[in-house]
């Protein structure tokens, strides 16, 4: 095992796409994968020469409240089941006692992941949808950011400190960062990614003292956006209020995953929209 290096992106990719990770093949790919490298930890298993299966992490917070989230963990499908998960998980979870993921259903994720602390807690749903079937609340209104405008508040509103994501998610070919207000107190900021196959809202937190208008404002975000072919995806909390009003409005649940963590709480799922791959 050995830290991960940009020559590795090739067999980085290959592996996503084996695996079944269709963003692998999207522009904005190497991108997220360089962001982990330079921000998280990221790991590569190799045997003979080959790459065999690649994990990472990213540290969100500081000191002993720091949350270890693992972005990621793949293995070649000719390995799945030897052990080469458990070893990379083992090097990435060490002295990090406070653990979460978004677990998939391939039949090793979620025993692997439990087998190191961590629990399943609530589905993580993907969404999409026509944006012009929301209406904007009434009341609500939306204004472009700077990133590190909307990290600062949501370091406000909780303690931690997003602003390299939330660059990262803005600088994409099409992204922005942006804030709901509501009587012209901001409510809920976050940002979107680009306007390719992905274009979506990536992450978005609405203020703990706002929990009642946490759909609208997520709703006012998604009206907001407009992507090309009119439809956005973005993952949802199950417990999130907005799931019922996406389903009400005719949105798709295209698959989910598990969040997983070492205790409940770690994400508010009823004011956060999280990204899977850096929460
Ligand atoms: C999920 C994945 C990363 C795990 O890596 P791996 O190398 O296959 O996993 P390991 O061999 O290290 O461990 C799998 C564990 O699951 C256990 N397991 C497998 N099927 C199980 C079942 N049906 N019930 C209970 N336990 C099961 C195995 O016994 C093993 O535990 P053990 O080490 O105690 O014996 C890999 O299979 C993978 O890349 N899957 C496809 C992509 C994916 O879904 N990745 C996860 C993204 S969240």
């Amino acid at each position: 095992m050995r830290a991960a290096e940009d020559r590795d992106l090739p067999s980085i990719i290959t592996i996503a796409t084996a695996t079944g990770q269709e963003e692998a093949q999207a522009d904005g790919y190497p991108a997220y994968v360089r962001h982990l490298m330079r921000h998280g930890r990221f790991l590569v298993a190799s045997a003979a020469n080959e790459v065999t299966g690649y994990g990472a992490t990213l540290r969100i917070g500081t000191g002993p409240a720091a949350i270890s989230m693992l972005a990621d963990l793949f293995v070649r499908p000719s390995a799945h089941g030897s052990g080469v998960g458990r070893a990379l998980l083992t090097e990435l979870w060490r002295d990090q006692p406070r653990r979460m993921t978004f677990s998939s259903l391939h039949p090793n994720a979620l025993p692997l992941y439990a087998s190191f602390g961590v629990d399943a807690w609530w589905p993580l749903l993907y969404f999409s949808g026509q944006v012009r079937s929301l209406a904007s609340p009434a009341g609500f209104a939306v204004d472009v950011a700077a990133p590190a405008e909307v990290a600062a508040l949501e370091r406000d509103w909780t303690g931690l400190d997003r602003t390299p994501e939330h660059e990262a998610w803005a600088a994409d070919d099409g992204g922005l960062s942006m804030i709901v207000s509501r009587a012209g107190k901001p409510v809920g900021a976050g940002s979107a990614s680009g306007q390719g196959a992905t274009c979506g809202l990536m992450h978005f937190v609405v203020a703990r003292s706002d929990k009642e208008h946490a759909a609208d404002a997520v709703l006012a975000a998604l009206a907001f956006l407009d992507p090309p072919g009119g439809t956005a995806e973005l993952c949802v909390p199950a417990p999130h209020p907005v799931t019922r009003a996406l389903l009400g409005a005719r949105w798709r649940i295209s698959e989910f995953d598990l969040h997983m963590a070492s205790e409940a709480g770690l994400i508010d799922p009823a004011l956060t929209v999280p990204s899977p791959g850096l929460a």
